[in-house]
């Protein structure tokens, strides 16, 4: 495994200089983008930085575009490859932006060969595949995280921060949704990769439920049961040809959760849902007071605090998440110079090269691949819940 060498880079950061990781990316387009933005901007803004990414190789299938794609990022080899670029002795840090067929592959091959892996959520279509991937990193002792980036918004590790101090007391309830809606008729979107179930696994439950389960482990606990129902609202779409082909996952899926902790709570996720563009949000109900979210103003926590005095000004409190007390803010603005989503991406790879350097844990504040598998199961189960038409125990 590659860590040996990293010893050399924390004692190098020790005498002053910050060692760097050789970055080996898979994929350009959305998350190639938002992590290759993520490496430029980490070694300035998390000053001074706990290891400097190289951009030392770019994967593709399409050469021209691959190119294109380095040039832009500033990588510094391209590859048609991912096998080929997994070779390559610069490359520490394997990071998976592909689709979600194109990850378990990959990730086993970069563990066998020493790498470290950034993989990108879901961490497979099934539990079973995110199994494999799970033993690989376990086997060759790799560091491994999965982007769940939103527990790297400041405000929600706030929300985990407030209620691990056990400020809220007995959770009683989680509830979340996720909704977009850029499936929808209007749209006329085709049939892409997203809508596949042997190239996706599922369709809004990976895509965008797995953020929001991995939230309700975050926040609340491990759920013990499930019970969900499914819709696919458009049965057919048009293929790049022009053909029409079958769409075989969920457009939306709603399931209740109980959790072991005895809370209880639902999670929900559509691409079905007009005039929402990207709106995550959750609720935490404790017996000592509740916490409310959402992303589209992801620089705001709601709190409520039960029985605070005056009674006359009790309610919902807004905290503007942006103090240089607050997670990461001390790396960016002075309070109330928002920052953005593409942070949150910042922050987890940050968080992971501070745990391959310095030989710190991943979890439990970044997903790692044990995240990641335990998600595929609750993901799986709530499949199995909607088809069978009962609840399903969550087993690992
Ligand atoms: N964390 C988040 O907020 C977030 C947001 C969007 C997508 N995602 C996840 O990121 C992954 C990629 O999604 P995306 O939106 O970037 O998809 P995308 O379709 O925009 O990009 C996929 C990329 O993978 C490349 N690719 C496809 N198959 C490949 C193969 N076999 N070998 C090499 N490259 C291949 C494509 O050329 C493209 O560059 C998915 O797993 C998705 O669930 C995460």
């Amino acid at each position: 495994m590659a860590e040996t060498g990293f010893t050399t880079m924390a004692s190098a950061q020790a005498g002053g200089a910050a060692p760097t990781i050789g970055v080996g990316m898979l994929g350009y387009a959305f998350m190639g983008k938002a992590h290759s933005n993520a490496y430029k901007k980490l070694p300035y803004m998390m000053y001074p930085p706990v290891a400097v990414p190289k951009l030392v190789a770019i994967a593709g299938r399409n050469e021209q575009a691959t190119r294109a794609a380095a040039q832009r990022f500033g990588y510094a080899k391209v590859y048609t490859d991912w096998r080929e670029m997994l070779k390559d002795d610069e490359v520490q840090l394997f990071d998976n932006g592909g689709p979600n067929n194109a990850h378990a592959e990959p990730c086993i091959a970069a563990a066998n060969l020493g790498k470290h892996i950034l993989c990108e959520k879901p961490l497979a279509r099934t539990a079973a595949e995110a199994a494999t991937m799970l033993d690989a990193v376990t086997k060759t002792g790799v560091k491994h995280a999965v982007m769940f980036n939103y527990r790297f918004v400041p405000a929600v590790r706030l929300a985990r921060d407030l209620i691990e101090q056990g400020k809220l007391g007995q959770i009683y309830h989680f509830r979340a949704v996720y909704l977009q809606e850029w499936i929808m008729p209007h749209y006329g979107t085709p049939h892409i990769w997203r809508l596949d179930k042997q190239q996706a696994g599922s369709g809004a439950l990976g895509d965008l439920g797995s953020h929001i389960i991995d939230l309700a482990r975050f926040l609340v606990g491990e759920p013990r049961r499930v019970s969900a129902a499914t819709q696919t609202f458009i049965k057919e779409r048009p293929d790049d040809s022009g053909a029409m082909k079958k769409v075989d996952v969920d457009d939306a899926f709603v399931s209740t959760v109980e959790f072991e902790n005895g809370a209880i709570g639902s999670v929900e996720a559509t691409r079905f849902a007009g005039g929402h563009k990207n709106y995550n949000s959750f609720e935490v109900n404790g017996e000592k007071g509740s916490i409310r979210f959402n992303l589209e103003r992801m620089n705001e926590l709601d709190v409520f605090w039960v029985g605070e005095e005056p009674k006359e000004t009790q309610g919902f409190h807004n905290i503007n998440v942006s103090e240089s007390y607050h997670p990461w803010w001390s790396n960016w603005w002075p309070q109330g110079h928002i920052i953005g989503w593409e942070h949150t991406f910042v922050h987890e790879i940050n968080h992971l090269l501070d745990a391959i350097v310095n030989h710190k844990p991943v979890a439990p504040y970044c997903a790692d691949f044990t995240d990641g598998y335990r998600n595929a199961v609750i993901c799986d189960a709530i499949l199995q819940s909607a088809e069978d038409g009962r609840r399903v125990d969550i087993q690992y």
